[in-house]
C-alpha cells in the first residue's frame, strides 16, 4: 500500500473558508441571493450553493437588472463603483472579501491620491479587477520584469507597488529588484498572502519526495493551476484533477509515495474523496 502524504495546507485557506461560510449562512437566511461573480473559484462549491438558491450576476449589465434581494460580494473583492451602483440602487449587499485582498484596496486607494499605482498580476484576473477598481487614477498592471523595466511613473510622487494576493513570489522580487534600480521615488508593499506562499512551499517539498503528486483544484483557480506548475517542476508525474471522477490510477507497484494538494478553493470533502481513493487503488 503506497504511504499518502497530504499536504497541511491543502484546501480551503482563511479568506475562502469565511467566504463560504458567509455564502452558505445567507443562502439559509436570505430568499433571494446572489453573488457578484462566483463567490470563489470553485465550481463545486458553486454548484451546492446555486442548487441552495444562489444566483450569479456575471457582470455590470446583468446586475443593472437586479432590483432586490441581497448580493454576496465574492472573496476577491469587486470594483468599488459595484458597491456604490448597489448603494444608489438601495439593494443590500454583504461583502465576503478576504481581508487580505481589502487591505490591498484600502493602500491604492489612498497611494493613488498621491502617486501612480503598479499591480502585478495577471489583468484580466478578477481580484486585479477589482483593486483597479479602487485606484484614484489609472494604475498599471505588470505581470514580468521586462515590464517592469519598461514602465516609468506620470506622477513626479514616483509610484506605489503592490501584487495580487497570488502572485509569484519569486517573479515579484525580481520585479522589486528594477524598481529599487530606478531614480524615482517608489513605495513597495508585498501584498502577496502568507497562505499562498506556505502553501506553495509545502507543494513544493512534498511533491520533490513523492512518486505521484496529485493536485486537486479548479482549472479557473489562480492559485491552484500555480501549484501544478509548481509540483510538475519538481515531480514528473503530477496530476491536475477537479475532482475524484478525474483521476485516474491503477495499482502500480513503482508508486511508492503519492503526495496530496489542493488549491486554496477546494473543499475538505473533495480532498478526502480523492485521498480515499488513493488508498483503496494503490
Ligand atoms: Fe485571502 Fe490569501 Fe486566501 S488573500 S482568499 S487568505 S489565499
Amino acid at each position: 500500500m503506497a504511504e499518502v502524504i497530504r499536504a497541511k495546507t491543502a484546501g480551503f485557506c482563511f479568506g475562502v473558508r469565511k467566504a463560504v461560510d458567509s455564502a452558505f449562512e445567507l443562502a439559509e437566511t436570505e430568499a433571494e441571493l446572489y453573488s457578484y461573480g462566483p463567490v470563489i473559484h470553485n465550481d463545486e462549491v458553486m454548484k451546492s450553493l446555486k442548487e441552495k438558491g444562489l444566483k450569479v450576476i456575471e457582470n455590470e449589465e446583468e446586475l443593472a437588472a437586479v432590483n432586490g434581494g441581497t448580493v454576496i460580494l465574492r472573496s476577491h473583492g469587486v470594483p468599488e463603483r459595484i458597491m456604490k451602483l448597489l448603494e444608489e440602487k438601495g439593494i443590500k449587499y454583504v461583502d465576503v472579501t478576504c481581508p487580505f485582498v481589502k487591505r490591498i484596496h484600502n493602500i491604492v486607494m489612498e497611494e493613488s491620491l498621491e502617486r501612480d499605482i503598479v499591480i502585478a498580476g495577471d489583468a484580466s484576473h478578477p481580484e486585479v479587477e477589482g483593486i483597479v477598481g479602487w485606484c484614484r487614477r489609472e494604475p498599471t498592471v505588470i505581470s514580468s520584469p521586462e515590464e517592469a523595466e519598461e514602465y516609468s511613473p506620470s506622477s513626479d510622487k514616483g509610484a506605489c507597488l503592490v501584487a495580487q494576493t497570488t502572485f509569484n513570489h519569486n517573479k515579484f522580487e525580481k520585479i522589486v529588484e528594477i524598481f529599487r534600480k530606478k531614480s524615482y521615488y517608489v513605495s513597495i508593499v508585498n501584498t502577496i498572502c502568507n497562505a499562498t506562499e506556505k502553501h506553495q512551499t509545502e507543494a513544493e517539498e512534498i511533491a520533490g519526495r513523492v512518486d505521484l503528486m496529485i493536485v486537486i483544484g479548479d482549472r479557473k483557480s489562480s492559485n491552484s493551476r500555480k501549484l501544478y506548475e509548481i509540483c510538475s517542476a519538481v515531480c514528473d508525474r503530477t496530476e491536475f484533477i477537479q475532482t475524484v471522477s478525474e483521476l485516474s490510477i491503477s495499482p502500480d507497484e513503482s508508486i511508492k509515495t503519492v503526495g496530496i494538494t489542493a488549491g486554496a478553493s477546494t473543499p475538505d470533502y473533495i480532498i478526502e474523496e480523492v485521498q480515499n481513493n488513493v488508498r483503496t487503488k494503490l
